[in-house]
């Protein structure tokens, strides 16, 4: 093994430090050196969107993006999408439509339609509801309830009472 940096970031609230070698990614880093493994790998190359954490509030694939690069970063993960106790809009409308089979592709889905809900550039609609979460594939193909699930979530967060 090479050497190792330190790398000081904050981690779904908290301080945390990861001592990882330089080409170490933000995925394995967080799975296996933090045991926070609600982040799925799937593809391991960008492609399928299991990996979706935010970074600094955007939603990225933890599977292309170097350990390293986070340092100083806010990292959220699905383990910290609740708040208070409480599920956030997202986790609960993926209960209640069934947003899910395996649930494999689920943390990734519901990471990237947390961002989606705060990105204003997104319009509202369908079709950019789907264009927007095209990154995240579900071999499952439970796309319908998925889409019906943030957009019941998109309702949640707009009448604020999510
Ligand atoms: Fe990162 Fe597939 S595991 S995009
Ligand atoms: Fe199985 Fe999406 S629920 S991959």
């Amino acid at each position: 093994a090479g050497e190792t940096v330190t790398v000081s970031l904050t981690v779904n609230g908290e301080p945390r430090q990861l001592q990882v070698t330089p080409n170490v990614v933000l995925l394995d880093a967080l799975r296996d050196d933090l045991r926070l493994t609600g982040t799925k790998k799937g593809c391991d190359h960008g492609q399928c969107g299991a990996c979706t954490v935010h970074v600094d509030g955007k939603a990225v694939n933890s599977c292309l993006r170097l350990a390293v690069m986070c340092e100083g970063r806010h990292v959220t993960t699905v383990e910290g999408l609740a708040r208070d106790g409480q599920l956030h809009p997202v986790q609960r409308a993926f209960l209640e439509h069934d947003a899910y089979q395996c649930g494999y592709c689920t943390p990734g889905q519901m990471m990237s339609a947390a961002a989606l809900l705060e990105d204003e550039r997104i319009a509202a609609d369908d079709a950019s509801v789907r264009e927007a979460m095209s990154g995240n594939l579900c071999r499952c193909g439970a796309y319908k309830n998925i889409l019906e699930a943030i957009q019941d979530a998109r309702r949640d967060v707009t009448a604020g009472t999510g």
